[in-house]
């Protein structure tokens, strides 16, 4: 693609050529359809527009030096789409049908693969929403399952340097025993108020506490929360966290690497004590975080102007499985073909 700036790509929405789409009625899902349209034809009464029958992914897809397209962990993102499709009781893609629907949609549009010197990605966005009609709440008897694709840049600005971020108490991402564990459209929603007044004083984002007692850390935007501390990389656990595969990864790593894991409720107050912080998603890859603001107290806890060693050994070795430059040891990539 001769006129894209592919080093300058913003994490944003671009057309590209098709889409893949599999409709689910009388019990069954249909055959796979590919689409040129970026539009989708709904019942005013469906399901997902009223009630917020909707759940999606975020995955990615990246060239190598080899020129071949690899996507990073996509059965893993098949089966966490299936979870939280069951869990506001949906009908949802087989794995396979997810799968096969995540490749067609890649190589329909391999002309919009990043090449491998830009440092950009094509991001893979899987969307699954109740499409039938209703008016009581009640889960829809159709279903459509979409997956379109956009080349992207980084989510944050700033790339692989330190964002602030903002602690937030005047509203919540998940409750205790809400949707919070899942990749439901209504979390988002959620998120707006407390993400808009982060970044109405100048944050990237907020930092969310649980929901309950406002004591431990919870969320970082649209992405898992870590720390380093001790040659440990230590991160919340919570019935509200979304897990995220990108986290697994990392904590797979750091293992190897001989850095101890932790997975347990992480106190605010332990903030202090660590090293390094930063956030991790498959759209925020690993995003150092310089400053976190305290607005109950006017607190700022600041980890420096550039990532910290270890954030920065945890980030090469991901992207380098993802670019294909280091050997596949955890079998995570798909090689498209
Ligand atoms: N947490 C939230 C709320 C997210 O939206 C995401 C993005 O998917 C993540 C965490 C990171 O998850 P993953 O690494 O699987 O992309
Ligand atoms: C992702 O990291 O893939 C996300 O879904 C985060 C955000 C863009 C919603």
């Amino acid at each position: 693609m001769e006129n894209i700036d592919w080093k300058n790509l913003p994490f944003g929405y671009m057309k590209t050529d098709y889409n893949v789409r599999c409709c689910y009625r009388e019990g069954k899902w249909g055959e796979l359809e590919i689409s040129s349209s970026e539009y989708v034809m709904l019942h005013m009464a469906a399901t997902s527009l009223h009630y917020g029958q909707e759940v999606f992914e975020g995955m990615k897809a990246f060239r190598g030096k080899d020129g071949k397209i690899r996507m990073f962990r996509c059965a893993d993102n098949a089966r966490r789409l299936i979870n939280s499709g069951t869990y506001i009781r949906m009908a949802t893609p087989p794995a396979e049908l997810y799968t096969e629907a995540v490749r067609k949609a890649i190589l329909l549009n391999e002309r919009f693969v990043p090449p491998y010197e830009s440092g950009a990605a094509l991001y893979v966005r899987p969307l699954l929403i109740g499409s039938g009609a209703e008016v009581g709440v009640k889960p829809s008897s159709e279903y459509l399952f979409l997956v379109f694709v956009t080349p992207v840049g980084p989510y944050f600005k700033t790339g692989f340097n330190p964002v602030s971020v903002m602690i937030t108490r005047d509203s919540d991402r998940a409750a205790p025993l809400g949707t919070g564990h899942i990749k439901v459209g209504g979390n988002y929603a959620a998120s707006l108020p407390a993400a808009a007044e982060a970044q109405r004083l100048g944050y990237s984002t907020c930092l969310y506490l649980d929901a309950r007692e406002k004591k431990y850390i919870d969320e970082c935007g649209p992405a898992n929360f870590f720390g380093i501390r001790d040659n440990t990389y230590i991160t919340p656990k919570s019935r509200s966290i979304l897990p995220s595969i990108t986290n697994d990864s990392l904590m797979t790593l750091a293992k190897d690497m001989g850095i101890r894991v932790e997975r347990r409720q992480v106190e605010l107050s332990e903030l202090d004590a660590f090293e390094e912080v930063g956030e991790c998603g498959t759209a925020a890859v690993i995003t150092p975080i310089g400053k976190i603001f305290d607005p109950q107290n006017g607190r700022t806890y600041d980890y420096g102007e550039t990532a910290g060693p270890v954030s920065a050994k945890l980030y090469h070795a991901l992207r380098s499985i993802q670019y294909g430059d280091t050997p596949d040891a955890y079998r995570w990539v798909t090689v498209v073909e």
